[in-house]
């Protein structure tokens, strides 16, 4: 029999379990509709921001022997600006849309959250990944279990969608941050967003990348990400979508047996094209068929017997 691709989260329904990743495609509603036509499950447009944003100068993505760098400095068209664009992906993509919002401070979270809400979508991605304005280093809210917790708790104050929270993979112990966005209310957990790094021209001495630094994607992220999402499934209750580094149905089977209940595909669009959601899915339904596993639901979290 053929294997089932369906994946649900929390409740919602995605005819297979690959997921367009934030900040990919951009904001464009007409960019999502796209990807869902080629095949993805569902689809989260570029991270919203209290207000526009420019994002850092050229070059903001470099490409490496294990994949990419990347600077864009969450350039955005603020909110009010950008309500629209979601709304017409929300109308005409046939699939989940999923909103992703960031802040400088909690409150920008909660305000962006609220506003975002109006749409009633039935989830929302909260990019914990922006650094803390208030904090006197600009340390990410992703990387304190306090300030994690805070943002997730007050934006799940101020909407009625179920509240995904987008970690990051660069924490002494993943499991800690997952527990503190459990216990402020998310209903899920995204792992993980791009890793620190940097690349330098070794004839010049110059970083690569405008900003100098910037975040890896792509299959060098995949065994940190594949970590990440094992120990989280460990230490919570909430469902786990996976990402970073999924180029092929492998990738994504590998997410899945570590705890994932869906996988986000961004950087693998850039090795084998917008059809990258199909081609995944088709290749996790054969290793799914050669392998006994008629369902998603079965295949989730098997590395843990
Ligand atoms: C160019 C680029 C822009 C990104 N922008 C965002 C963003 O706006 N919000 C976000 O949560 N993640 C953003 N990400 C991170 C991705 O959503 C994803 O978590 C990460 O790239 C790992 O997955 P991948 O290896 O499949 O790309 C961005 C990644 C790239 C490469």
């Amino acid at each position: 029999m053929k294997p089932d691709l369906r994946a649900k989260i929390l409740g919602v329904e995605l005819g297979n379990p690959t997921i367009l990743a934030s900040g990919i495609m951009g904001v464009s509603g007409a960019a999502c509709c796209y990807a869902a036509k080629n095949g993805a499950g569902a689809v989260i447009p570029k991270s919203i921001g209290p207000k526009e944003r420019e994002g850092h100068a050229n070059p903001v993505l470099v490409e490496f022997d294990k994949g990419f760098l990347n600077a864009v400095g969450l350039p955005n068209s603020g909110v009010d600006n950008s309500l629209g664009e979601i709304e017409f992906a929300m109308k005409n993509s046939g699939v989940p849309v999923i909103p992703s919002l960031f802040g400088g401070t909690k409150e920008e979270f909660g305000m962006v959250a609220e506003k975002l809400d109006t749409l009633r979508p039935q989830l929302i991605e909260v990019n914990l990944s922006c650094p803390n304005t208030q904090d006197d280093f600009g340390l990410a809210f992703a990387l304190s279990e306090k300030d994690a917790g805070e943002v997730i708790k007050l934006v799940k104050s101020k909407v009625r969608a179920k509240v995904i929270a987008k970690l990051a993979p660069n924490v002494p112990d993943i499991k800690t941050i997952a527990r503190a966005v459990e216990k402020a209310g998310a209903d899920a957990i995204t792992a993980v967003n791009t890793m620190p790094g940097m690349a330098i021209d070794a004839k010049t001495g110059n970083p690569l990348l405008h900003n100098k630094q910037g975040g890896i994607s792509g299959p060098a992220l995949r065994p940190i990400a594949v970590n990440c999402i094992y120990e989280i499934y460990k230490a919570v209750n909430i469902p786990i979508i996976g990402a970073g580094g999924v180029t092929h149905g492998e990738d994504a089977a590998e997410m899945i047996m570590a705890g994932a209940a869906a996988v986000e595909i961004g950087t693998g669009i850039y090795y084998r094209g917008i059809d990258v959601f199909r081609k995944v899915s088709g290749e996790l339904e054969q290793l799914m068929a050669e392998n006994g596993y008629a369902t998603i639901k079965e295949m989730t979290g098997v590395s843990h017997r």
